[in-house]
């Protein structure tokens, strides 16, 4: 018999008990046993980030994560962001500008730039830019690497940068 842990989870809004394997992924738990689909298993690795979601609100690759590490967490996946009818605004924005083309990637992305939205506003610097003074300029260099956990096979970067900078309000959004 293997050992068991037990763990009391918040999933988008909802409470939620993993009780299991204690090597279970979060991404597995959030897959098959919240039947939450929307994040996806790309790598496996920590390497594309189609299994972003968001805990705590900040970013994180679910796949390099274990269910019982987060007792007490609150997690939003791409189901938490809003609903067909409700759509979050960098949601709206992706399909306003084609920031995807297969679709596998995009919930990542979406929680990616969600949660890296708020990275931004709060000043927090990338490899690219010191963004911490008043008026920071946000170059779309800056966006990249602020974005470059996610992986895109089919190439959308273009598109995603562009409903991005729409999501943020700013001028100058890429074509
Ligand atoms: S599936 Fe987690 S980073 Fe690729
Ligand atoms: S839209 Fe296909 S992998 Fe990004």
């Amino acid at each position: 018999m293997s050992a068991t842990t037990r763990s009391r989870l918040v999933v988008n809004g909802e409470a939620q008990i993993f009780s299991g394997d204690p090597r279970r992924t979060l991404l597995d738990f959030l897959r098959l046993d919240l039947r939450l689909p929307g994040t996806k298993k790309g790598c496996d690795h920590g390497q594309c980030g189609a299994c972003t979601v968001i805990v705590n609100g900040r970013r994180i690759n679910s796949c390099l994560s274990l269910a019982a590490m987060h007792d007490g967490d609150e997690i939003t996946t791409i189901e938490g962001l809003g609903t067909p009818d409700a759509l979050s605004p960098l949601q709206r924005a992706f399909i306003g500008h084609d920031g995807f083309q297969c679709g596998y990637c995009t919930p990542g992305q979406i929680c990616s730039a969600t949660a890296m939205l708020e990275e931004v506003k709060a000043g927090w610097p990338s490899v690219v830019a010191d963004i911490s003074g008043d008026n920071p300029d946000i170059t779309d260099e800056d966006l990249s690497e602020r974005m470059s956990g996610n992986l895109c096979r089919c190439g959308a970067y273009s598109n995603i940068i562009a409903a991005i900078r729409e999501a943020m309000g700013a001028k100058g959004a890429a074509e």
